[in-house]
């Protein structure tokens, strides 16, 4: 119930009607009996400063950050931490004691939906990684930071974008940087990332592998795309007797780092998964 203590969270972004991080985290704080609530914010690009200045004076405890706020939103912040700062975005904000300090989730989000959705306890010492915008830098951050993967195959349409990725990145040559069109021929990944737009609604008839050579049994084919839940690159794995999993664990996982952030509690997951999937379906209905 809400009362004089309970405590607000929420989500800023532009559009922010499509969201699904409401359900999410009130599914999580509901499960646990947290005095909380999760609010979605509309915030545009305009507002931005006078939103995180009401975050101060009504002292909302965390929020989330979406598009197109995750670089914008670094200027309003008291602190940030190391890895949003390599990463270039943040998309949870605490409030402790009226200072904003800044993280990425992202990058805690994809590794676990490996290690739990994927079942990899280890990573492969080869990884695959298409495309090049805000999702992969997260997500190459996050393979960098994995001592067991060796190399990086960073595949992107736009060659130039990867190749200033890599470089932001470093990575002491654990980068090779290539063209998308090149995915079919590579050989011996145990791992392949998919963060393009390829697959996702409305493109959801397309996928980055025209032609499925590289797929095999032995590796997982990870999908961030979870609008379908399942992509034609999936399909194309599943076909090619490869593991698949789509971009719902990662999705619930960063939630579930920012909550954690926020109230101390580690959130249940799988609450926070099928409030996500229900949410799905309202909003397919
Ligand atoms: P996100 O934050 O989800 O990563 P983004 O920053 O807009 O979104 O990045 C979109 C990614 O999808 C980019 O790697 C983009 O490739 P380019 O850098 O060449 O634009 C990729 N992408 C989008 N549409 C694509 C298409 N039709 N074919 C191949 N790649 C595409």
């Amino acid at each position: 119930m809400i009362s004089g203590t309970t405590q607000v969270l929420g989500v800023i972004g532009d559009p922010i009607a499509h969201t699904s991080s409401p359900a999410m985290h009130n599914a999580a704080l509901a499960a646990l009996g947290l005095d909380f609530l999760y609010s979605p914010f509309h915030v545009e690009p305009a507002e931005l400063s006078q939103a995180l200045a009401g975050m101060r004076a009504l002292e909302i405890a965390g929020l989330n950050v979406t598009v197109p706020h995750k670089q914008a939103v670094m200027d309003y912040l008291d602190e940030i931490s190391e890895e949003a700062r390599v990463i270039g975005a943040v998309n949870t904000i605490c409030n402790r004691d009226g200072r904003l300090l800044g993280y990425n989730t992202d990058a805690f989000g994809i590794i676990q939906s490996l290690r739990v959705d994927g079942g990899m306890e280890e990573l492969p010492p080869r990884v695959a990684l298409l495309g090049a915008g805000g999702a992969a830098r997260a997500i190459l951050y996050a393979l960098l930071a994995q001592e067991e993967v060796e190399e990086i195959l960073l595949l992107n349409r736009t060659v130039d974008k990867a190749e200033t990725l890599a470089d932001d990145l470093g990575g002491e040559g654990r980068v090779v940087v290539g063209s998308l069109a090149e995915v079919g021929g590579i050989e011996d990944i145990g791992l392949l990332i998919n963060s393009t737009a390829l697959g996702m609604h409305p493109h959801e008839e397309t996928s980055p592998l025209e032609a499925p050579a590289c797929l095999h049994e032995r590796m997982l084919v990870a999908d961030i795309v979870y609008n379908p839940l399942q992509t034609v690159l999936m399909r194309q794995a599943e076909d090619a007797g490869a593991r698949s999993i789509n971009g719902l664990g990662m999705l619930a996982w960063q939630g579930a780092r920012s909550f954690e952030i926020w109230t101390g509690v580690q959130p249940p997951v799988m609450a926070m998964v099928d409030a996500a999937l229900e949410q799905f379906e309202r909003a397919g209905a």
